[in-house]
């Protein structure tokens, strides 16, 4: 378990545990919402939960589940260092705190704010897409050249980390994201994150004697609704959790767009359709949403279905599932290039409701509409594999083919 995955890969049910099964698991997800709905299970020591209804109650009632793993009956800890720095964030706070800490960065992640990154963030990825195509020759991966990179450039200069850093910044980003498969690998992530929190630390500092234009000034000068300062050690979890938070989701909803797309055969008709691109998105999203599921803690012993879940048990909530729920989505399993679905939770619902969806949004809109631009573009032949972190669903890298710009 990382810092980066405080609920741990072994919270993978059985079915879920080879790749092939994780690349398509909606099966499995409607065999269990018609069966199982909310199931105990004892492997794991967590319940489950698959119907819509179901799943949007646990991630929203906040007055019956807890999203910090501290109050689980089973909690043992993380391993590894850091543990205060994640389990202290916004993400695995309960209100009063979430909505104190929340409220820091709120502004800079609103609608309206990010509105206004839409000229920058276009001339960043026609960048990007400049360099990617002389770098290779009608075919690339676009993971590695384009979904990856984007998300890290544009919240380095979002949090404002100068130019000349962000080399190493990427350099860090790809350690914090890289699975753990061995020990050696463990070690460097450990020693890179430890190095990016000096970093931060010490830009944080900065911020706080000479206060700039950007988001580290922000999180550095915070000062809470009770007057507090925000504590450093805090203002440094923030700054991970952005990173942490907003990075690999971005990643796969680019690439997952494009793998919908180019399933469906809906590539062309896209290009130079920009209005028709966003409610495409959007339906990505439900369909092959980027983070399947999100853990919750019960609070008290609460019913759900026909079972009792009890005080500090752990649900994991299958947001993945949901979103393929015909008692929510009329031909759930079929990808309706125009079906622009509200209700979806791929974004979650309620107080934890994802602080960065606006910019996801438009980070994806962005890529998905300079990619169209391309001539021929099409999925190339490759077998998938899929990414292995946490919930987090898509693919490690995704070929394309193209005629050209
Ligand atoms: C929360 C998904 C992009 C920052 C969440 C949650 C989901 C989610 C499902 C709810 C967690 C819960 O209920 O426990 C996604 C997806 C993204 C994305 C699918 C991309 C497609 C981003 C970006 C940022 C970000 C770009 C910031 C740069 C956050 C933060 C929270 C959050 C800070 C915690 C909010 C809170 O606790 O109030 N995200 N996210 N996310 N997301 Fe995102």
């Amino acid at each position: 378990m990382s810092s980066a995955d405080p609920q741990g890969l072994q919270a993978f049910p059985e079915a879920l545990s080879e790749p092939d099964a994780w690349l398509e698991p909606f099966d499995w997800y409607r065999e269990m919402r018609d069966g199982s709905p909310v199931r105990y299970d004892a492997s794991r020591g967590s319940w489950d939960v698959f119907r819509h209804a179901d799943v949007k109650r646990v991630i929203s009632d906040d007055e019956a589940f807890s999203v910090n793993p501290r109050t689980a009956s089973d909690f043992e800890g993380l391993s590894g260092e850091g543990e205060g720095l994640i389990l202290d964030t916004m993400l695995f706070q309960d209100p009063p705190r979430h909505d104190d800490l929340r409220a820091v960065v709120d502004d800079a992640f609103s609608p309206r704010t990010v509105a206004e990154m839409e000229p920058r963030l276009r001339d960043l990825m026609s960048e990007l897409l400049d360099d990617a195509l002389a770098a290779n020759d009608g075919e690339m991966d676009l993971v590695e050249e384009i979904s990856y990179p984007f998300p890290v450039i544009v919240i380095a200069e979002l949090l404002g980390v100068p130019a000349e850093d962000r080399a190493q910044f990427k350099e860090w980003s790809d350690s914090l994201v890289a699975a753990a498969s061995d020990e050696e690998i463990a070690e460097r992530q450990q020693q890179s994150q430890q190095e990016m929190a000096m970093y931060f630390l010490d830009q944080l500092q900065q911020r706080r004697e000479e206060p700039r234009d950007d988001l580290l000034t922000t999180i550095a000068t915070a000062e809470l609704d009770d007057g507090s300062k925000l504590p450093q050690e805090e203002a440094l979890g923030m700054c991970m959790l952005l990173l942490i938070a907003g990075n690999i989701t971005t990643t796969n909803l680019i690439t997952n767009a494009v793998r919908c797309f180019g399933n469906q055969g809906v590539l062309s008709e896209l290009a130079g359709n920009e209005n028709a691109v966003g409610p495409a998105i959007e339906e990505a999203l439900r369909y092959r949403a980027p983070v399947q599921a999100m853990t919750r803690i019960a609070r008290s012993d609460v019913t759900l279905g026909d079972a009792t879940i009890e005080e500090g048990d752990r649900v994991v909530a299958w947001l993945g599932s949901a979103n393929r729920d015909e008692r929510a989505f009329d031909n759930a399993d079929e990808f309706v290039v125009d079906r622009a679905p509200t209700g979806h939770l791929g974004f979650g619902h309620g107080t934890h409701y994802c602080l960065g969806a606006p910019l996801a949004r438009l980070e994806a809109r962005v890529a998905l509409s300079e990619l169209l631009s391309l001539d021929g573009l099409a999925l190339a032949d490759a077998d998938l594999s899929p990414t292995r972190s946490s919930f987090i669903y898509g693919v490690e890298s995704l070929p394309i083919r193209y005629d050209g710009r």
